[in-house]
């Protein structure tokens, strides 16, 4: 990382002589030492034009930039890389965040003498984060071309393959590496060839942003008059009264159990929001066939 052009024009140009294939740009790392580095470019779209021209005027070899999650829209420096002569970008850094508070010293993770700072979060636990970035940049006429190495929260085959259904070129893996060894990437690309396989598809690149053309940016687009009432399934369902609590406490008051402990519906209030489905831990319930459209 530099803190000017000359810097990232350096560093560009010395790993190219030290037989690096591409070079990634780390305008996105919020651990850092000192300031005006890492994260404090990626959120500054004219920085990362200047500096992603300055490291690609000064090498030969692919460029990608590396963009922090750390913003509302990830366009806008993606944008600047690509105005900046980068050939692709990298996305998911780690994500701001505080893991916890010790409830005895009040200081938060990691206590470095007493005191604490803000960190990067990383692992499946912002997979569904990175997935919208990458939706984002998918999505984004601006960027075709691009090439798009994905990743946040990549553990299994199947993580990877929701990257690529979104757009995703490459995959890119750190935490889960750190956790269980490179050799879970033994097992990535087994499950992955196994399922492109079955699926009948050629090549990976045929499964590559699949699952862009139905994603739709907001909810308000969706058809919301369609009502699925929950089916209960008697003779799986223990009494559990889950159901029952989920919809009268976080729901819309639809479910009762009987004398047996058994939900019975109400129909009225339900609005098919399918929280009894999801708490359910039998599975003794499923999306009914009657539909009511309120029109
Ligand atoms: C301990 C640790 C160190 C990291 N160091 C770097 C780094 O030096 N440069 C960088 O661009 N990203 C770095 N990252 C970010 C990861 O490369 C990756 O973008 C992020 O963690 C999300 O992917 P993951 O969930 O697979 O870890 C680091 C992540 C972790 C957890």
């Amino acid at each position: 990382m530099g803190q000017n052009e000359q810097e990232w024009g350096e560093l560009a140009k010395l790993c190219e002589e030290n037989g690096a294939d591409a070079i990634e740009l780390n305008f996105s790392c919020p651990n850092m030492a000192e300031g005006g580095l890492g994260s404090d470019i990626g959120q500054v779209p004219e920085l990362v034009e200047r500096f992603t021209c300055a490291a690609k005027q000064a090498c030969h070899i692919p460029v990608l930039a590396k963009l922090t999650p750390n913003v509302a829209t990830m366009s806008p420096a993606a944008e600047a890389a690509k105005r900046g002569g980068a050939d692709g970008i990298a996305a998911i850094n780690t994500i701001k965040s505080i893991v916890g508070i010790n409830p005895h010293t009040y200081v938060s993770a990691p206590a470095v003498h007493g005191h604490s700072a803000v960190g990067g979060y990383s692992g499946n636990a912002v997979k569904p984060i990175a997935l919208r970035f990458i939706a984002e940049l998918g999505q984004n006429p601006a960027l075709q071309g691009m090439h798009l190495s994905a990743m946040g929260g990549v553990e299994t085959w199947r993580d990877a393959l929701e990257f690529i259904l979104l757009g995703g070129n490459s995959i890119q893996v750190t935490t889960a590496v750190m956790q269980y060894g490179y050799r879970i990437i033994d097992d990535l690309k087994a499950g992955l060839n196994l399922y492109l396989t079955e699926k009948g598809f050629g090549s990976v690149k045929e499964a590559m942003g699949l699952a862009l053309d139905t994603l739709n940016p907001t909810t308000d687009t969706l058809e919301r008059d369609t009502v699925i009432f929950p089916q209960f399934i008697r003779e799986r369902c223990i009494g559990c009264g889950r159901c029952e609590i989920s919809c009268a406490d976080g729901g819309h008051q639809a479910i009762r159990l009987d004398e047996n402990r058994r939900p019975v519906l109400n129909g009225k209030n339900c609005v098919s929001c399918h929280l009894c489905i999801l708490v359910c831990p039998q599975r003794a319930i499923r999306p009914g066939t009657k539909r009511i459209t309120h029109k």
